[in-house]
Formats: structure tokens, C-alpha cells, sequence
């Protein structure tokens, strides 16, 4: 199986990657009771080999982008590829709104950058596409900013096959995240398309938010791989295509270390497409 992706030249990463929207705690708005824990998950999750963290602005809000920071300055040499988000704003920890006036995602563009701590964004996602604003005024901003060297790659997320075609008129896109686990395949045209552009697919709710975790055919499959459930629902992403480059979401170092050994398991073809019958 192959374990890395290549966005460009110099930006390959390894495919299982890390997502920082639990770190404050669940259904926490505000920080981490314990900001320290929330680091040491980070660097957790490097020491593993993860070289890709899914971040957003929106996850706090700011504080996981804080977290983020922190634990890159404490480890300097660290390559890390961050990928972050604008365009959906946070105001209480189930209230989302879409915000997409270019006004404002440069400003947020910046404020990712003052949160992380970096100089320029390797890989920035437009969480959400505005229906309210012109769609070209959101996607030339982040055109411009890229132009200025603030930005490496333009992604999008929660979108459909028309949509990106729709975008990559106007700015190439590396990369399409998407709500898709095991049993939610609602999005299979949107990862198609992906595979055959060579863009990658993030898909958000990897473990379908832990449910995934007592699945009975997953549980009844952990004896054969020595593996967990949510090992195994990773083991299935990684394999179902090349171009899926999965984030789980934890504040337990120890899941962190579990999920990223779901790299090395390798479903059999007969249990892939057992698995596959999950899928709705
Ligand atoms: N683009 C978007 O619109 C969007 C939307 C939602 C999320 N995201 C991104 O996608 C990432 C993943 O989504 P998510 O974190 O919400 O959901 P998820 O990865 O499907 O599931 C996370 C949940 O599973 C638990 N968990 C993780 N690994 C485990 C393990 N090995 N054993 C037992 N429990 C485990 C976590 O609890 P513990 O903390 O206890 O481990 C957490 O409750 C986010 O972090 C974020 O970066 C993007």
C-alpha cells in the first residue's frame, strides 16, 4: 500500500495525518482544560511519523491553531505540513456560520497564519463555499493570496463534483475534504473525481465521530488483524484509494499512537469488500 501522497515536487506527506478539532475537548468552547495535554498530543502524533495536521480557525476557535504552534516551536525541525481552514466561523460549540466575503477570508487567511506561527500556508481549504457570495470573489482572494506567497496550495471542503469543476476554472485545487467513512459514502462521485485529478480526499469523520467504534463487523474482525475497531476503519480508507489521506480527530495520545498503526495493516481483498457492504 502506499503510505505517502504527493501534492507537489517538494510536499509529499504521509497519508494517515492527524486533525486537531478535538483537541479543546468535546463539545468544548474555549480552551483545553489542560493546554499542555493538548500539545503533547501533538507532538505525540509527530513522534509517530504523522507530517500532516488538519487544523481550522474555526477549532476553539483559534485555540487548536495555538496548540499547533506551540508544539511545532518546541520542535523546530519538524517538517510539517499544516493545513488549515477559512470561511466558517464559530459562535458557541455547535453554532457554525458560513462566512465567505473576501474581506473577511483574508483576514482570517492572516489570522491562521499569526495562530500557527508560520509564514505562509502550505495547504489552505475554504472550509465551506458561501451561496451568498459570488463564487469567483471567494476563490480570487485565495487566488491572490497565493499570488503573494501567503498561501502553497487551495483546497476545498464539504463540496460537490460540480463545484470543483466549477473552482478549478479559476485556481488549480490539490486537494477535496469531505464528510466519508465506512458506513457515509455519500460523497463516492466527489472521491472519484478526486482519484482520477489526483486531488487529494480528506475525508472529515473518519471514525464517523467514534460510532465507528463498536461496529460489530469491525469488533469481529479485531481478533484476526490483532487490530481496534477504529484501526481497522482507518486500514479500510487507506485502502479503499491511494488519494485518501485520513485525519482522525483525539485528545488521547494513546488513540493517537493506535490510529497511526492502522497504517501497517493490510485488509485482505475479501474482507475490504465485505466491509465495503457497510457503506450507505
Ligand atoms: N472540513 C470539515 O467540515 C470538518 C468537519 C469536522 C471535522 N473535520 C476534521 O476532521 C477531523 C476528524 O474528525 P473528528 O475528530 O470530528 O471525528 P473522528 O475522527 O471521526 O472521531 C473522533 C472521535 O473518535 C475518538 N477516537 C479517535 N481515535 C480513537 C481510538 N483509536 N480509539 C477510541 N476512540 C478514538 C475521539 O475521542 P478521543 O479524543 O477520546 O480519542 C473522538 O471522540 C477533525 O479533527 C477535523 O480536523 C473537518
Amino acid at each position: 500500500m502506499q503510505k505517502t501522497f504527493q501534492f507537489d515536487d517538494d510536499l509529499t506527506v504521509n497519508r494517515l495525518g492527524y486533525g486537531t478539532m478535538q483537541l479543546p475537548g468535546k463539545g468544548v468552547w474555549g480552551p483545553a482544560a489542560d493546554p499542555a495535554a493538548a500539545v503533547k498530543v501533538i507532538d505525540t502524533a509527530i513522534d509517530h511519523g504523522v507530517n500532516f495536521i488538519d487544523t481550522a480557525d474555526a477549532y476553539g476557535p483559534l485555540f487548536a491553531n495555538l496548540y499547533v504552534k506551540e508544539a511545532l516551536k518546541q520542535r523546530p525541525d519538524a517538517k510539517v505540513i499544516v493545513a488549515t481552514k477559512v470561511g466558517f466561523t464559530r459562535q458557541g460549540p455547535d453554532q457554525w456560520t458560513v462566512v465567505g466575503r473576501p474581506a473577511y477570508l483574508r483576514q482570517q487567511v492572516e489570522e491562521n497564519l499569526y495562530t500557527l506561527g508560520l509564514d505562509h500556508i502550505d495547504l489552505l481549504q475554504l472550509h465551506r463555499i458561501d451561496p451568498e457570495v459570488d463564487l469567483a470573489d471567494q476563490i480570487n482572494v485565495l487566488k491572490d493570496m497565493q499570488r503573494e506567497g501567503k498561501i502553497k496550495h487551495i483546497g476545498l471542503s464539504q463540496v460537490s463534483v460540480k463545484q470543483i469543476k466549477a473552482v478549478r476554472k479559476i485556481v488549480p485545487i490539490v486537494s477535496v475534504q469531505n464528510r466519508y467513512n465506512l458506513v457515509d459514502r455519500h460523497d463516492e462521485d466527489v472521491l472519484e473525481y478526486a482519484e482520477k485529478h489526483h486531488i487529494a480526499f480528506i475525508p472529515w469523520f473518519p471514525l464517523a465521530t467514534g460510532k465507528l467504534l463498536d461496529n460489530k463487523k469491525l469488533v469481529k474482525l479485531t481478533e484476526k488483524y490483532h487490530a481496534s475497531p477504529a484501526q481497522l476503519a482507518l486500514a479500510w480508507l487507506l485502502k479503499r484509494s491511494e488519494v485518501i489521506l485520513p485525519i482522525p480527530g483525539s485528545a488521547n495520545s494513546e488513540h493517537v499512537i493506535n490510529n497511526i498503526a492502522a497504517q501497517d495493516i493490510d485488509l485482505t481483498d475479501e474482507d475490504f469488500k465485505s466491509l465495503n457492504k457497510l457503506g450507505k
